[in-house]
């Protein structure tokens, strides 16, 4: 190789590189995310969600709707408000490729198994696939936080939460707050 062919080649992989660095460094506004979200969107606030390894799809659609006000919450939704398009799907794009955490919550194995008999008579994975792995706009639900689960199950139940084009709303309402505990005994353990 010619030294004016070897600084081509040098050149090529050096900018492959950063290609391949910049797809995995974290949006700038990622950084504010982690205040409630955790590192990499893997909240240990047992009340914020999980963000890392969620669908693309859904985190877009989810920070659009807080944006638009059709999902609403004191602390989320001012965090949406001045976000463009193109940074929620970069954001949207970097936490769906985030590693899930291992959850330590405690899971109960009793409820858990009622929860999992509850979701199979309910046909939760009609939407939400096997395991509750998601799918495009349909939320994973595998390993969320247990006192997310609760809270947005119960949401959907009372209608506080209702951007789900009653998708939601109508199997919650099959719910007690007995499932719904032991939903999410099952979900998180997942
Ligand atoms: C001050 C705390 C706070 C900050 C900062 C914050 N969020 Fe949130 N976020 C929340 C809470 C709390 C919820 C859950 C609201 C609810 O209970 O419905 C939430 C929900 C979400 C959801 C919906 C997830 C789901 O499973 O439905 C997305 C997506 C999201 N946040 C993305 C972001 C992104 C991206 C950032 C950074 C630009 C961010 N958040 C910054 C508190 C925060
Ligand atoms: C007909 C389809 C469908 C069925 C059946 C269904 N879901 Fe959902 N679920 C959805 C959709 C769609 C969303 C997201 C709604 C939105 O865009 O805000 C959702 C959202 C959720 C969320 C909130 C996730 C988050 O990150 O905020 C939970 C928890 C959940 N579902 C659990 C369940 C459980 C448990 C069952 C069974 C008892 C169930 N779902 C059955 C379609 C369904």
């Amino acid at each position: 190789m010619r030294p004016g062919e070897l600084a081509a080649a040098c050149l090529a992989a050096a900018l492959a590189s950063a290609g391949a660095a910049a797809q995995t460094t974290a949006p700038p506004k990622a950084a504010i995310c982690a205040a409630c979200h955790g590192e990499g969107g893997r909240a240990t606030i047992a009340l914020n969600p999980v963000l890392a390894g969620q669908t693309a799809r859904y985190l877009y659609l989810q920070l659009r709707d807080f944006q638009e006000g059709r999902r609403s919450d004191p602390q989320m939704s001012p965090m949406a408000k001045d976000l463009t398009r193109d940074e929620m799907r970069e954001l949207a794009d970097w936490f769906a490729k985030q590693k899930p955490p291992l959850q330590a919550f405690k899971v109960d194995a009793a409820k858990a198994r009622l929860g999992k008999a509850k979701a199979d008579e309910t046909l939760c994975t009609m939407c939400h696939l096997g395991g509750f792995l998601g799918q495009n706009e349909i939320p994973r639900v595998a390993g969320q936080n247990y006192d997310y689960i609760v809270k947005q199950l119960a949401d959907f139940k009372a209608r506080r939460r209702t951007n789900d084009a009653g998708n939601m709303t109508s199997v919650s309402n099959t719910l007690s707050d007995t499932d719904i505990e032991n939903l999410a005994h099952y979900l998180v353990g997942l």
